[in-house]
């Protein structure tokens, strides 16, 4: 399909930074494989706008960004001037929840010349999908305090599992893993100790599972799991995971390949009613935002996923491509990675080789 709409919101913090590098990439892709893409920027869901306006959206958002063909966001929350849960549950979360975006998908890749934490690991050993459920688990909003200010105070949050919750995420994770050639999943469990909704959890893999009888799969309760990520990352395909094991496993996983800056994430509809949202897995990262430095990399990985997803597979194993070529390059490195390069000149590069380089033989 062409005539791509995009709707792109920066966010706060180092989301305005590293956004417009994300879009110079996806122009010079969207230039070298003839993609006719419309970006609309929104200034909501930031600081700034609820600083104007004392909400994070505008009460007809839904009507203003609904209809584009996915969202193409930085990252929101600026803790010193308000509250997280305000701003992420005044916008980031409620796009998952009101857009349906069940899945979120979280590459995690060691990228050729880019060193690793791990001593010795090469790219291939490091090279997994995390599949983070996206719409209840832990994040809910059932809970309630009592006594609030006394000694009695009583807090308490309900963790929510529904059977179509619980069982779309897994069929979408086996058949992600289905199609993969490893064929592997691993599930993340507690039922030793969350022992109600994560036995539950683990009953639903079990009967999930008999449908994909190619998938082999394992499962590790999440404590050990964190440490395998460390010590045996290669044993790792496909991981699905609940909300909270899955946001936590989702910076593990980068980190083990050097730095959550290169992080993308796509948070999923996968039925296509509602636009699918594409962002680094970082967030705006007050400590470094404004100062130009920030790794671009995980904003520009997103938008190959946003491609892949809309249908053009190959301008998003470009930008892929592209992404690792530059990387292999210290000099373009940026201070996460080692290196001395600033977001511009890594956000550069990676648009360079797409407006260079040969189009890609198709297969
Ligand atoms: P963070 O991801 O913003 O930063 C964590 C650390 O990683 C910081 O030291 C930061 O400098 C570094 N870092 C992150 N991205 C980087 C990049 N691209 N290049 C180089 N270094 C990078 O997490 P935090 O500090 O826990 O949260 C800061 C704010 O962001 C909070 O308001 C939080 O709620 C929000 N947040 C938003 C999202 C999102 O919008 N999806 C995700 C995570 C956190
Ligand atoms: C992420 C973030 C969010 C989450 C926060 C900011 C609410 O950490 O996208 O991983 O926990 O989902
Ligand atoms: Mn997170």
């Amino acid at each position: 399909k062409n005539g791509l709409r995009i709707a792109v919101i920066p966010g706060d913090g180092i989301g305005q930074e590293v956004v417009p590098e994300g879009l110079r990439v996806l122009r010079a892709a969207a230039k070298r494989f003839s993609i006719d893409i419309t970006f609309d920027m929104f200034d909501f869901s930031s600081w700034d706008y609820f600083e104007k306006h004392g909400t994070m959206l505008p009460s007809d958002w839904k009507e203003q960004i609904g209809g584009h063909d996915a969202i193409y966001f930085g990252a929101v929350g600026w803790p010193e001037k308000i509250a997280d849960h305000v701003s992420l549950w005044g916008s980031l979360l409620l796009f998952r929840r009101e857009f349906d975006q069940y899945v979120n998908l979280r590459p995690v890749k060691l990228m050729p010349g880019v060193p690793s934490p791990l001593a010795g690991r090469k790219p291939g050993e490091i090279d997994f999908y995390v599949v983070r459920e996206n719409t209840e688990g832990e994040y809910s909003s059932v809970g309630g305090r009592m006594f609030a200010g006394t000694e009695r105070e009583i807090v308490m949050q309900e963790t929510v599992m529904t059977r179509v919750g619980v069982d779309r995420i897994l069929h979408f994770a086996f058949d992600f893993a289905n199609r993969t050639k490893r064929k592997h999943l691993t599930s993340a469990t507690k039922s030793n100790g969350i022992a109600i909704t994560m036995p539950y959890w683990d009953e639903r893999v079990e009967e999930v599972s008999k449908s994909y009888p190619e998938v082999a799969w394992d499962k590790y309760h999440i404590d050990i799991l964190t440490a395998h990520f460390v010590l045996n990352p290669q044993r790792f395909n496909v991981v699905v995971a609940s909300n909270l094991f899955g946001d936590i496993l989702s910076d593990l996983g980068p980190a083990c390949t050097g730095t959550i800056g290169i992080a993308p994430s796509g948070n999923i509809n996968p039925t296509g009613e509602f636009p699918s949202l594409f962002e680094p897995v970082h967030g705006s990262a007050p400590d470094i935002a404004g100062q130009g430095i920030a790794n671009p990399v995980g904003q520009i990985w997103a938008g190959a996923m946003m491609l892949e997803h809309l249908g053009y597979p190959e301008a998003g194993a470009a930008i892929v491509r592209a992404i690792e070529d530059v990387l292999a390059q210290p000099a373009f490195r940026t201070r996460d990675l080692g290196g001395e390069a600033d977001t511009e000149t890594c956000g550069k590069a990676i648009a360079g080789v797409l407006e260079a380089a040969a189009v890609p033989e198709l297969t």
